[in-house]
């Protein structure tokens, strides 16, 4: 009898003989993985959240706007036309937890910042019927009255960094003032915007006097996808 037809006529030698190729496959597949730091291209641009808009995630996720949106571009032709460049790994590298999902009742946001006002904003989340009038999203105008606790956030930072992200210690330093100083549109933001370039300063929510839930939100929402410079890295799919 050849080898093949004992194989599969002896079910203890055909178990060895299966777990051994698996093993064989593994090893070549997982091996390499460990003699890298990571699989995640460095892309120009990337940067942790300013403290404003690390808040306004933690309540983008405490409110559940993943349930109806995700935040991830498929690199498929009729995505990237309607959102824009799809999604590269790096740019959710700083984002603990991730925010894909893969639910969409509402559109992707990975690259709503930039794409309207903050009084569109505002007026969307007080009443999105009144802005997109079949809109099915529900209101959520109470952030605007929310006043946000501000004495625990250089701690959000560091929890973060405990997890791998890059916060300086000036970063951790400075997190209360940049954190009032992102939505005050008479505060000295320079120091704010060297240490997070591209962050959307000024008064967000229409109410200067208090930094509210609407600013956070807000200022998280318009820099979704503005960190990376396109067409740095254009895509194929759009040059067709
Ligand atoms: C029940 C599902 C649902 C939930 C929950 C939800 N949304 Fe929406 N969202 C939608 C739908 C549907 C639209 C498209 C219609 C519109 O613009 O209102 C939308 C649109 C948007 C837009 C405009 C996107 C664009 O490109 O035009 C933004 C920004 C947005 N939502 C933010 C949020 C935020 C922030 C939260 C959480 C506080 C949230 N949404 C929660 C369903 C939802």
């Amino acid at each position: 009898m050849n080898l093949h037809a004992r194989a599969e006529r002896n079910v203890i030698l055909l178990i060895v003989l299966i777990l051994l190729t698996v093993s064989i496959g593994g090893i070549v597949e997982i091996v390499p993985l460990y003699t890298i730091e990571t699989t995640i291209e460095k892309v120009k641009g990337v940067r942790p959240y300013s403290p404003l808009e690390q808040v306004g995630r933690n309540i983008y996720i405490r409110e559940g706007c993943y349930t109806c949106h995700s935040q991830m571009i498929r690199p498929f032709r009729d995505e990237v036309e309607r959102y824009g460049h799809y999604s590269l790994a790096a740019e959710s590298m700083y984002d603990h937890p991730f925010q894909w999902g893969s639910k969409r009742t509402g559109p992707d946001l990975a690259r709503v910042g930039g794409k309207y006002s903050n009084e569109w904003h505002v007026a969307h989340m007080i009443n999105p019927r009144e802005v997109v009038p079949e809109s099915v999203m529900p209101p959520y105008g109470f952030m605007a009255d929310r006043v946000l606790e501000q004495d625990d956030i250089a701690e959000h930072l560091k929890a973060l960094r405990a997890v791998g992200v890059p916060y300086s210690d000036e970063m951790i330093e400075n997190a209360l003032a940049d954190f009032r100083a992102q939505a005050d549109p008479e505060a000295d933001t320079e120091g704010l915007l060297a240490r997070y370039p591209k962050a959307v300063v000024g008064d967000f929510d229409g109410n200067p006097a208090e930094l509210t839930e609407m600013d956070a939100i807000i200022a998280y929402l318009q820099i979704l996808g503005q960190m990376v410079e396109f067409p740095d890295y254009d895509s194929d799919l759009l040059k067709q």
